[in-house]
């Protein structure tokens, strides 16, 4: 890992109780740390200019700092913006007071006084804000006061909020090329000076500390490695590579971690899938990974991801424009491949498996053409039209796959459809499914992440579009809706068990001057897995 996370707890450090809240921070004030993080409110610094009945955090801090505080905010360096925020550097003079910390980082809430009225949003930002100072220059540790920020907060927000802190601060640290050192093809790849995080807390949220810390660092290790594995070049990561990666993690592991080459995709009737793989000279596979954290017997959560580690189009050509990019077409494996490895460090006491077909889809001699039919392994034939649908075609094979673990849940995630980006751009992941509930867990665990999805329709309505002359279904269904009619043409396959699906071809990387991966939606799948607790 680029970046340490770890908790430190001070049991009787309170800054919520005025009585406390002088001995609360002399004690923080004396860790040797490169930086105390501390959050306070527009309250707090109001009554720092007050002249009468001073009380709260920032009065107490400057006493106990000489008046570095009150200067800060004499000079301006203060505001009660939220999410405003100013480092004050030690001086000579915190020595002699048993100050040990090098600095103080001050980050405002803002306005609190409704405190019910606090989202994890507003909380994000300023979380962000004050990590955004941490990194880059020379603080290289960091004790971050959680009791500071949770003010009025109610404790099962505590979790949520360690969780999204250290989603970011792991966000922040990611480097592709040092991770990938094979990869360093530029200098500007260099590891982030800040490598530790330390969260402090009282005996009040000790208890969410101890589990949460575990859960965010398991979370940002999957999400790393999704990073990885999606912004890899397709000339390494190829099908073959991801189902070493996928192997790899069972050495680590407990993870049970099965390849099936081309010969048993073969056997198991896969003539959708292998139509896909038929153009490439290298091999598809089909990787399974399980994950046995709960009772025998237990249905399993399971997830399929779309691994096509490059999507020419096929003979349906795509234009060459940022065709580069295809290469992310394999994040839907790769947040698959992620979330499972993060269910097996937090020791998730669930069954979850890990379904992937993958292969590369390019024009040859031996490529399907439009007009091709192909039969998939549920029966249906497929007329295929547009060589450039190829998703669906490789997932309806593994979604019939599936049906042999009676499960409880499948979800699919897959950069399925161009028409996503138009429909939803950047922000959400669109979601489709006829189960409410599934539909409302997943809306819940995207906000818990700040990985946000966004429902679109699935009505019976859009499966006209799919009708064929020729087969049983086409495999495109026109311009309108395109993100729908594919979403349709899936859930023809998946009549067996209750599933959502996840387009994520908006969210899962980044173009432009900051192209990579984003490890999305590894946080939201995470999320999900420990709401069904
Ligand atoms: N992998 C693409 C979808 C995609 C395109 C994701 C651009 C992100 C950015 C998928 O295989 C595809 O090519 N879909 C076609 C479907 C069409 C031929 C019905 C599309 O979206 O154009
Ligand atoms: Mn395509
Ligand atoms: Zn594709």
């Amino acid at each position: 890992m680029t970046i340490q996370f770890s908790t430190k707890i001070f049991p009787q450090a309170d800054v919520n109780n005025p009585k406390q809240i002088k001995a609360s921070l002399a004690t923080l004030l004396a860790q040797s740390s490169d930086c105390l993080v501390l959050a306070y409110s527009k309250a707090d610094l109001d009554a720092l200019a007050a002249t009468k009945s001073k009380s709260g955090i920032l009065v107490e801090l400057d006493r106990l700092l000489g008046g570095s505080v009150a200067h800060a905010n004499l000079v301006g360096d203060l505001d009660g913006q939220p999410a405003s925020n100013c480092v004050i550097r030690a001086e000579k003079s915190w020595a002699a007071s048993g100050v040990k910390v090098k600095r103080v980082l001050l980050v405002c809430l803002g306005d609190i006084a409704p405190a019910s009225a606090r989202s994890l949003s507003a909380y994000s930002k300023i979380a962000r804000a004050a990590l955004k100072q941490l990194s880059g220059g020379s603080i290289q540790n960091a004790l971050w006061f959680i009791p500071s920020f949770a003010l009025g907060h109610r404790a099962d927000f505590i979790a949520e909020e360690v969780r999204l802190t250290i989603q970011y601060a792991g966000d922040q640290a990611y480097r592709f090329g040092v991770r990938q050192p094979a990869m360093k093809f530029k200098a500007k790849d260099k590891a982030d000076t800040f490598t530790h995080l330390i969260f402090a807390g009282n005996d009040a949220c000790a208890k969410e500390l101890k589990v949460a810390v575990p859960e965010g660092v398991a979370m940002v290790e999957g999400m790393h490695l999704a990073k990885d594995l999606g912004n890899l070049p397709p000339n390494i990561c190829t099908p073959t590579y991801l189902g070493k990666a996928a192997q790899g993690l069972s050495k680590k592991t407990g993870l049970k971690v099965e390849v099936l080459g081309r010969k048993q995709i073969e056997a198991l009737g896969m003539g959708s899938f292998l139509s896909v793989a038929k153009g490439s000279d290298t091999p598809p596979q089909f990787i399974v990974m399980r994950h046995e954290g709960g009772k025998a017997g237990e249905a399993p959560i399971v997830f399929v991801g779309k691994g096509i580690t490059f999507d020419t189009g096929g003979i349906s050509l795509k234009p060459g424009e940022a065709m580069d990019e295809m290469k992310y077409d394999m994040c839907g494996a790769a947040s698959v491949i992620g979330t499972m490895y993060a269910a097996a460090l937090m020791k998730l006491k669930k069954n979850v498996i890990g379904v992937i077909p993958t292969c590369e889809n390019m024009p040859s001699g031996q490529a399907t053409r439009p007009g091709d039919i192909v039969k998939s392994m549920s029966g249906q034939t497929i007329e295929v039209l547009n060589t450039d649908a190829e998703g669906r075609l490789i997932l309806c094979d593994a979604l019939t796959y599936v049906e042999r673990f009676k499960p409880k849940v499948v979800i699919d995630v897959a950069t399925l459809t161009g028409a996503c980006i138009i429909a939803l751009g950047h922000v959400h992941s669109g979601v489709f499914s006829d189960d409410e509930g599934l539909v409302n867990s997943l809306t819940k665990a995207g906000h818990a992440s700040l990985d946000t999805v966004w429902r679109l329709p699935l009505d019976a309505a859009y499966h006209e579009q799919l009708k064929s002359n020729f087969a049983d279904v086409a495999n495109i269904g026109g311009r309108p809706a395109g993100s729908v009619t594919a979403a349709c043409f899936l859930s023809r396959f998946t009549e067996k068990y209750k599933w959502a699906h996840l387009d994520i071809a908006g969210t899962a990387w980044k173009s432009g001057a900051a192209k990579g991966s984003t490890g999305r939606p590894v946080p939201l799948l995470v999320n999900y897995l420990l709401e069904q607790k």
